[in-house]
């Protein structure tokens, strides 16, 4: 049956890629609202063939709304989710405002699908580094269960939104032009760098924010409430597709031929590995697209005992990282 959606950020980077996924995967629609801020308003988006008006999101924004999909970050989130959940919406968030809410499904729909029957109005979308790192390993940790992660992210400048994309793009044209450029978005500067996450640091622990979600994330998707996990979250200068580096212990021995077999036949994942070639999962090659490319896949050799593989992934941030895993949970509502 058709479904009346609402875009809460339609304007946004993750805003955007829900247009262009409910339009490729031909979601069943019977009206698409786009919503955003005030500044926004009236700003005509291209839906299909059609000319869609952005209007400003309020708390009647949601009458007859079935479906509202949420990226307009937590404060949004939480000030207009209850109004959308009382308008008899059900909510998919892309923010961090629910995820770890008891009562809040929080779904990758290739590993806890089931979990959406809980809601109770509001499903949470993971943390796109979550997804991108976890998604490859479910298929294997249902075979031979993992007991311990350790994981190195590579992020894109994305998953800070359409400024922080904007701030790579002016602050790379500047280094290039000589120019001095005064970073606006992000902490530090952008262009030929890295740097730490800019999510704050817990001073006790010393992790990150960014690294704390996938952590709990992880934990509550997987529903092993205590999974070894450690991370070192960093953002590099690429557009819209992060790369993660994983190291993982089982509890039997595994190879890498086992893995290899498993990946094959998995769902929204492709191998990509290549050693003749030195050619392994990139950014480049992984934005655009749905799959989530995985290779360097081997034994980890700080293990002797045969029980933990190494690999490298890279998945598109603004699709399976966030609108593609959104849109594929509305499409199981
Ligand atoms: P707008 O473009 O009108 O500012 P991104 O994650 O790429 O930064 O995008 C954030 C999205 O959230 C944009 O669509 C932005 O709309 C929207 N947004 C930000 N603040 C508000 C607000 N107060 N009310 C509604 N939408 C908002």
């Amino acid at each position: 049956m058709s479904k009346v959606v609402a875009i809460v950020g339609a304007t946004g980077a993750v805003g955007v890629e829900f247009l262009k996924c409910l339009d490729e995967r031909k979601f069943p629609l019977k009206e698409l609202r786009l919503l955003a801020s005030a500044r926004s308003a009236g700003r005509e988006m291209q839906f299909k063939n059609q000319t869609l008006k952005v209007t400003e999101l309020t708390e009647r924004s949601f009458d007859g709304v079935d479906i509202a999909l949420f990226s307009a970050g937590s404060g949004i989130s939480k000030k207009f989710a209850p109004a959308a959940v009382k308008a008899g919406a059900v909510v998919v968030d892309n923010s961090s405002a629910f995820r770890m809410d008891a009562g809040v499904p929080l779904v990758v729909p290739e590993i806890n699908p089931e979990a959406i029957k809980t809601h109770k109005g509001v499903i949470a979308n993971p943390n796109c580094s979550a997804i991108i790192s976890i998604t490859p390993l479910w298929p294997i940790h249902k075979v031979n269960p993992i007991r311990r992660l350790n994981i190195a992210t590579y992020q894109a400048a994305s998953g800070a939104g359409a400024a922080a994309m904007e701030e790579l793009v002016d602050s790379t044209r500047a280094y290039l032009d000589g120019r001095d450029y005064q970073p606006k978005v992000l902490p530090h500067p952008y262009a030929f760098n890295l740097f730490s996450h800019n999510a704050d640091v817990d001073p006790v622990t010393g992790y990150n924010g960014e690294e704390a979600k996938v952590i709990d994330e992880t934990r509550k998707i997987f529903g092993v409430p205590d999974l070894r996990i450690s991370i070192t979250c960093v953002r590099v200068p690429v557009l819209r597709a992060h790369a993660v580096a994983v190291s993982f212990e089982c509890e039997r021995p595994i190879t890498p031929e086992e893995v290899r077999a498993i990946l094959a036949k998995a769902p929204g994942v492709r191998i990509v590995d290549d050693r003749a070639k030195n050619y392994f999962p990139m950014p480049k090659d992984a934005s655009g697209q749905d799959d989530i490319l995985v290779g360097r896949i081997r034994q980890d050799l700080g293990d002797p005992t045969g029980h933990t593989i190494a690999l490298l992934s890279a998945g598109d941030q603004l699709l399976k990282g966030a609108a593609l895993n959104a849109v594929q949970i509305a499409e199981l509502l």
